[in-house]
């Protein structure tokens, strides 16, 4: 994986295996023999331990939608830091950041709170819709990835041995040891097949407290929901009277008014997180006036208690701020421009080195798949195991030869990227699809 030989990341890795179990802190940046410890980061390229130098697709899992260090980002964060890092008061910036945000004129980002998650947010999105009707179960897709919380992690990562019928998936438990009652409370949807999400959703429909969606769910494919999947799902929420929780912690960066426009949809409750952080830890729950009453502490206990001893914190909250601001049509029309080109070219690489492939993706995301079957399903894009083993390959090597992209080769365009970079990973993918073929 070209780090074998590489001294300082061997050497960190091993002082981290003395205390951390396996060596690391998250699952999803531990690769064998080990990965790059960063060092620091300048735009769209990341400086290892070794002094190994990185073009950065993965942009810390799509959250840095301005790369590193973006010059307004870190003069806004020291001088916060300078006036104090965090209060048990609330500041001016939670107030700036949510008028950034609820000012966009949608509906379904009408009031917000913040958190320090995505998988905080989430959680109270949840707990909210379950408050707000009584009713105890959540549905979610297979393979949808919506972060820690026990009911979303259901079927995250199933497989052929375990996922059951299609139209009606098998509810697996992610992590040993979740209770049967996470289970029993969980109903798993196939992602893009009405017929059987409508099904399941009608025969659960008493109970059902919300939907968790996802418009284009990275894990399950990185392919859109079909506009009838999207409408009929949301439908059928409004004739159950289940609320519509969407997952937009990836997928806001896709329109300045959000997925929900660009899908044409109306949830009742909104996630964000990632870029509204602007690189800080972050998470919020956005939702229609209706809808997020249930928050409301003004009038004696809410229904929903929600706290959080970094909620808000000022930090984040100033660069939330400033890399929002930078955000502004110009960049959007620049990302978008960017990702067609950045799909353009992976397919072009594909069909160069004749191997079967396929790119999914909209916007500044984009995703390689190893294989050429159509995708529309979780199980369509599911790898077969020699196709997982040619990927892991290919992130080998793409690491190799100075490009980070996630373990699933997908990744996140950033706003210092060009037409240049785009080629510069075009010409390694070249190469990376000859070498595994
Ligand atoms: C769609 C989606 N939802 C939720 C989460 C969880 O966010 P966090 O990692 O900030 O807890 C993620 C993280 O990747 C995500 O992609």
């Amino acid at each position: 994986m070209g780090s074998n030989s590489l001294a300082a990341s061997a050497g960190l890795y091993q002082r981290a295996r003395r205390i951390m179990p396996g060596g690391a802190t998250r699952v999803t940046i531990w690769w064998p023999p080990h990965p790059p410890y960063a060092v620091s980061g300048q735009g769209c390229r990341v400086t290892d331990a070794d002094g190994r130098v990185f073009l950065d697709f993965s942009n810390n899992f799509f959250s840095l939608i301005h790369g590193h260090a973006h010059p307004a980002i870190v003069a806004a964060v020291q001088a916060q830091a300078a006036r104090g890092m965090a209060f048990g008061l609330p500041t001016q910036l939670d107030v700036e950041l949510a008028e950034a945000i609820c000012g966009r004129g949608v509906p379904g980002l009408s009031q917000i709170r913040f958190c320090n998650s995505g998988s905080e947010a989430v959680m109270f999105a949840i707990k909210a819709a379950r408050a707000a009707t009584g009713r105890p179960k959540i549905a979610k897709m297979e393979g949808g990835y919506h972060g820690a919380y026990d009911h979303v992690e259901v079927s995250y990562d199933s497989g052929p041995a375990n996922w059951g019928a299609p139209d009606a998936p098998a509810r697996n438990a992610y992590t040993k040891g979740t209770p049967p009652g996470v289970l029993a409370d969980t109903v798993v949807l196939p992602f893009n097949d009405l017929p059987a999400s409508l099904a399941l959703i009608e025969a659960h429909a008493r109970d059902l407290a919300a939907v968790v969606l996802d418009p284009i769910p990275s894990r399950v494919g990185m392919v859109p929901g079909t506009p009838d999947y999207l409408q009929g799902l949301q439908a059928a929420c409004r004739r159950h009277g289940i609320l519509l929780i969407l997952d937009e912690i990836i997928c806001f960066r896709l329109h300045p008014q959000g997925a929900q426009t660009l899908f044409g949809l109306q949830p009742d409750f909104t996630t964000l997180g990632k870029i509204i952080g602007g690189g800080q830890p972050v998470g919020a729950v956005a939702g229609t006036r209706d809808a997020m009453a249930v928050f409301d502490a003004s009038m004696g206990r809410p229904v929903v208690p929600h706290g959080g001893t970094f909620s808000a914190n000022p930090i984040t909250m100033a660069a939330g701020i400033a890399s929002l601001r930078l955000l502004d049509a110009a960049a959007h029309r620049h990302l978008d421009v960017l990702g067609e080109a950045v799909r353009d070219r992976m397919r072009a690489a594909i069909a160069a080195a004749g191997v079967p492939g396929q790119v999914t993706g909209m916007g500044s995301l984009f995703r390689l798949h190893l294989h050429d079957r159509p995708i529309r399903t979780y199980r369509d894009a599911y790898p077969t195991q020699a196709e997982s083993a040619r990927q892991s390959a290919l992130f080998g090597f793409l690491l190799a030869h100075g490009i980070l992209t996630t373990p699933n080769i997908s990744g996140a365009l950033s706003t210092p990227m060009t037409a240049a970079e785009v080629e510069e990973f075009g010409a390694a993918l070249d190469a990376g699809l000859r070498a595994i073929a």
